[in-house]
């Protein structure tokens, strides 16, 4: 049977041989993506996240994304530093959590974003002296109140974007980096999203975009400088999440609630530099990475501006 084959592959003409090699690999390069892809998203052990050190550190843990990741994380045994702008959310978060997982040790600091930040972080400095931070979540962050073209951004919009997604990041992790470098371990996850790296454009967005792209550059050199120091720096790069900044409440298959994706966040940590932990997520990016560009672009353009548009009627409402 086999020489069967052989004889017939050798009276082929060279291209057809060819072209069948680069489709046999081609179809071998798939099913090896897709076998990486079936083990890192449902086999793949998660990293016993208290050796990094017993303290994780959140930003914006009051509500969404980061609240879900303060609970989980006391949940697996670790104790918290939270920072959030509202000290009355921080002291309701802290009770809630205490009343689940009792001997989660809580510190909170209060800093908004968008204010005094160097006052704020020097605050976090002080409330960390001495603590094994060995996790930090950098979640922070805000976007438009609704889709806008970029002159329609006022000066209050514009300085809050920058300086809550990309000062706030790096400040804070410079803040808490110097304990990881002594102690020779930690993971930084810090939350980007798919508007910057899934879809080619954001439009009615852009600043919003421009600053998660600054988060997923700013990780991956981090990354790269701090490997061998033993600190795994990742940027998690989620699509839609059911929580207030995406105005949407209720989780489907391809939007989880703020539980669903910190649970499958934690099971990342320390591992890619650059992840979308939410599996059907994944799909999505598949999909928007098959598409020409031009159809992507045009596509999100549509859909931007049928939410100005909502927005825009909203306002005027509440104006009459
Ligand atoms: N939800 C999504 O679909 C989605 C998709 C991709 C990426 N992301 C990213 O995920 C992260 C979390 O987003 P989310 O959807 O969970 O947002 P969210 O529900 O609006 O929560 C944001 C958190 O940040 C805090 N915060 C906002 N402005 C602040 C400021 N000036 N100072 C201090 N804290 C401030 C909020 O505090 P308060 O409780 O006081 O409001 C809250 O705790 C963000 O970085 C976002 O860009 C979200």
């Amino acid at each position: 049977m086999a020489e069967c084959i052989l004889e017939q592959l050798k009276s082929q003409p060279t291209w057809l041989l060819l072209l069948l090699s680069l489709g046999l690999f081609s179809l071998l390069k798939l099913s090896l993506s897709i076998l990486k892809w079936v083990y890192v998203n449902f086999l793949r052990p998660g990293k016993n996240l208290k050796k990094y050190g017993s303290w994780a550190l959140i930003t914006g843990p009051t509500d969404g994304i980061g609240k879900a990741f303060a609970f989980q994380l006391a949940k697996k045994g670790l104790n918290l530093v939270l920072v959030g702008r509202n000290p009355d959310k921080l002291k309701e978060v802290s009770e809630s959590i205490k009343s689940k997982s009792g001997s989660t040790q809580i510190k909170t600091v209060v800093v908004d974003f968008s204010g005094d930040l160097d006052d704020g972080v020097s605050r976090i400095k002080d409330a960390i002296e001495g603590l094994d931070v060995g996790l930090l979540i950098n979640n922070v962050g805000v976007s438009y109140p609704y889709a806008r073209f970029f002159h329609e951004v006022d000066d209050k919009l514009l300085s809050d974007l920058i300086k809550v997604n990309v000062e706030g990041t790096t400040k804070v992790t410079r803040a808490v980096l110097p304990g990881m470098v002594k102690r020779k371990k930690g993971a930084i996850v810090n939350i980007g999203s798919g508007a910057a790296i899934v879809i080619p454009s954001d439009p009615l967005y852009s600043v919003y975009a421009a600053t998660k792209a600054y988060i997923d550059q700013f990780s991956r050199c981090l990354y790269v400088e701090y490997k061998k120091s033993g600190i795994d720096v990742q940027c998690q790069v989620p699509l839609y999440v059911a929580t207030k900044m995406a105005s949407i409440k209720r989780s489907s298959f391809f939007v989880p609630s703020t539980d669903g994706y910190a649970r499958a966040a934690l099971r990342w940590i320390g591992y890619e530099p650059r992840c979308t932990p939410y599996w059907p997520h994944t799909l999505l990016w598949a999909l928007a990475n098959s598409l020409p560009e031009s159809v992507v672009d045009a596509w999100r353009l549509k859909f931007c501006l049928g939410i100005r548009k909502r927005g825009q009627l909203k306002d005027s409402r509440k104006k009459e």
